[in-house]
């Protein structure tokens, strides 16, 4: 089928549905990423968007079932109460307990985590930065700290440092990268090829103070910034003036969402597209 024959009468009776769900939702950016990717390959599929309140989360899980509907995106503040409510999960979501994709098999639910991975798959592809023998250093000990450093630590990276306000979650993120990993000072980022921003300071709305002190930081190394509201954070933009190779949150999120898509499709995605759909709203929203 050619995206041509999707564009007469789209969607249709044959029609497989994936959706986000979460709440909120309406900010999403996975349908454009999901519904540009299935027009490419001229999939017979469509995503869409369903606000679901804690509270509701179990009889979402039945509709998803009693619809026959083929996946799931999984975003705040489901992603980790949703794993015991699952059939069955992958490695990677067992070990962090949390879920950001659902995939069904008849009427069993399985939950899977692509963020760490999708890291990964990004500075590669963006970077040609190959993390194994690399030693790393993460700011934040939230959601996304934990699913990078296990993926790096995955990944043969040479040491998983974090830097965290908090003391004791800190360690858990360091025990989730196993013998590689460890609690260390900001100043250890000079020792670092690779430093992740994963904490939300710089994000449009929030505190806009550097995560670390840039002078930790110098030509050579690489800082990666999660977050891609704004495209470029106050910290990114000290850091490119020192000339330190940068990448912003923009690569990791259109990474995870084609590891989601090959999940529940079986095919590889067009990041091509996907991506330049992508940049178009955002562009939008500035
Ligand atoms: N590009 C992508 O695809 C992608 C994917 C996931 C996340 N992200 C981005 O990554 C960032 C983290 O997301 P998350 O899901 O891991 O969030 P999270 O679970 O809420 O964790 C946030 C982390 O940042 C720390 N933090 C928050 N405010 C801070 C401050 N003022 N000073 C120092 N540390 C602070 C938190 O510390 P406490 O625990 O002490 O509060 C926590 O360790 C967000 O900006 C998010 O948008 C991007």
């Amino acid at each position: 089928m050619t995206s041509n024959t999707l564009d007469t009468v789209w969607p249709k009776g044959s029609t497989r549905l994936v959706a986000v769900i979460g709440d909120p939702v309406s900010h999403s950016l996975s349908p454009i990423l999901h519904n540009c990717a299935f027009k490419t390959l001229g999939l017979d599929w469509v995503y869409t968007a369903f606000t679901v309140r804690q509270a509701q989360l179990d009889q979402a899980l039945e509709g998803v079932r009693a619809l026959g509907i083929e996946g799931l995106s999984v975003t705040m503040p489901h992603k980790v109460q949703v794993v015991k409510k699952l059939d069955s999960c992958s490695k990677n979501a067992q070990i962090l307990g949390a879920v950001n994709t659902i995939s069904r098999i008849g009427n069993n639910l399985i939950g899977h985590n692509t963020d760490g991975d999708g890291f990964v798959d990004a500075i590669k592809a963006e970077l040609g930065f190959d993390v194994a023998s690399k030693r790393c250093l993460i700011i934040g000990a939230g959601g996304a700290a934990r699913s990078i450093a296990l993926s790096l630590a995955q990944n043969q990276a040479e040491k998983v440092m974090i830097v965290a306000r908090d003391a004791s979650r800190a360690i858990e993120v360091a025990n989730l990268a196993g013998k590689v990993g460890q609690v260390v000072s900001p100043e250890a980022a000079k020792d670092a090829e690779l430093i992740i921003n994963a904490t939300p300071l710089g994000m449009k709305g929030f505190d806009t103070s550097f995560p670390i002190n840039p002078s930790f930081i110098s030509p050579g190394q690489i800082f990666v910034d999660l977050i891609y509201f704004p495209l470029q954070t106050p910290m990114a933009k000290e850091l490119q003036k020192k000339q330190v190779k940068v990448l912003n949150g923009v690569a990791m999120l259109l990474y995870q969402a084609a590891r989601a898509f090959n999940i529940w499709t079986g095919q590889e995605a067009p990041i091509g597209q996907m991506s330049k759909a992508l940049m178009n709203e955002i562009a939008n929203f500035f």
